[in-house]
């Protein structure tokens, strides 16, 4: 974070005082900032309106659906942050890798990556790929005045894992076969996709991103000392890069309390934690950095009053925290109501740090 580079835009002077930005670096807040990870998409009947007969890469294409989604939400709830409406995998699809998103099922690759001519097949990522996220960002960055835009990739294990297996998976069981048997072939799809995913978040930051979080949604399936070796390496990349634009960085991964304290040394200022894994261990582990989370997404099903106490219980712990950034353990569950989650919010924001 230290060398901010050029960006195209001037940002905001309303995001000085954003309280999503000021955890995000540690500094005190008004109040705690929240947001909500897949708050974009998914619950709210106002976006299935708008998704009727598009498909979703499709929508994740289209500038003008791009930025109303990603409005969506910060219309509806009031967070403290907006995320850009887009998909993992869509980076792939941009550069020419045959793939869909299926609904119910996730992304879908028509000819996964096995062998080194397989990696060396897909092309590097240039903003000329994608100048729909460089239109909608701009756009939405006018639109959000002093509310953040939270940039996105998935990262390079995540992703690898959809390339490898070919679609949605429980093991990873291929993807870590060649992680262990094909180191070559591994290390070549790693920096394929690193790349990827740094090319992809420096267009939106340069555009107007305030943040960007990076998902490793699935390296919980890794053990620490795999994580470290094939891994860590790739992912330190994307951030490093990221922070040569000067935006905060979270890091997040789902399951991987044992993972926490190597997550936040590859590079993040934040570091996500998912349900399982309570603040005060996260806490012991992640060093001197913030954190973000982590009410169970399932809570939003229960009684308010039920509800508002755990994220009472989880604002407390986080007061300990270098910076907290509430947000769900994982994300928005599609059936969510979309009133329990303005009530989240409210509460969340109401909430008396005095
Ligand atoms: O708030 C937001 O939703 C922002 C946009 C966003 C999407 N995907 C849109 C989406 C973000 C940040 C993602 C990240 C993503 N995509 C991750 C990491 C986050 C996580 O949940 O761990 C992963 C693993 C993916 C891959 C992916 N894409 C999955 C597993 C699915 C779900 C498939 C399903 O239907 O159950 C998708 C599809 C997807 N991405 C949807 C949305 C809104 C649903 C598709 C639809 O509405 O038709």
């Amino acid at each position: 974070m230290s060398n901010p580079v050029e960006t195209t835009r001037t940002p905001d002077p309303r995001l000085a005082d954003s309280a999503f930005l000021k955890a995000a670096r540690g500094e005190q807040v008004p109040h705690t900032p929240v947001w909500y990870m897949r708050q974009a998409g998914r619950s709210l009947p106002e976006y299935l309106a708008l998704r009727e007969g598009v498909g979703m890469l499709e929508s994740c294409m289209r500038a003008d659906l791009i930025t109303e989604i990603t409005l969506q939400p910060v219309r509806r709830y009031g967070v403290d942050a907006a995320v850009f409406f887009s998909d993992i995998v869509l980076p792939l699809k941009a550069v020419g890798v045959d793939l869909d998103i299926k609904p119910g099922v996730g992304p879908v690759v028509a000819s996964p990556v096995r062998t080194l001519a397989d990696v060396a097949a897909i092309p590097d990522l240039t903003p000329e790929h994608v100048p729909f996220i460089t239109e909608a960002v701009g756009a939405l960055a006018g639109e959000l005045g002093g509310t953040p835009l939270i940039g996105f990739a998935g990262a390079p294990f995540t992703v690898a894992s959809y390339l490898v297996e070919g679609g949605p998976s429980k093991e990873h069981a291929k993807t870590k076969a060649m992680m262990f048997g094909a180191p070559d072939v591994w290390d070549a799809l790693m920096r394929k996709i690193g790349g990827i995913a740094a090319a992809f978040l420096a267009v939106q930051v340069r555009a107007g991103a305030s943040a960007v979080q990076l998902f490793d949604s699935w390296a919980g399936a890794l053990t620490p000392a795999d994580y470290a070796e094939h891994v860590m390496p790739h992912s330190a990349r994307v951030l490093a890069e990221a922070g040569e634009l000067g935006v905060p960085r979270i890091h997040f991964g789902v399951g991987t309390s044992n993972l926490l304290g190597l997550m936040g040394e590859a590079g993040a200022d934040v570091v996500g934690v998912d349900w399982r894994t309570p603040l005060e261990s996260a806490l012991a582990v992640v060093g001197d950095r913030g954190v973000q989370g982590n009410l169970d997404p399932t809570l939003v099903f229960a009684p308010t009053d039920v509800m508002t106490a755990r994220a009472a219980e989880i604002i407390e712990a986080g007061r300990a925290a270098r910076g907290h950034i509430f947000n769900l353990g994982h994300g928005v569950i599609p059936s969510t109501d979309p009133d329990q989650l303005k009530a989240l919010t409210e509460f969340v924001q109401g909430y008396p740090l005095g």
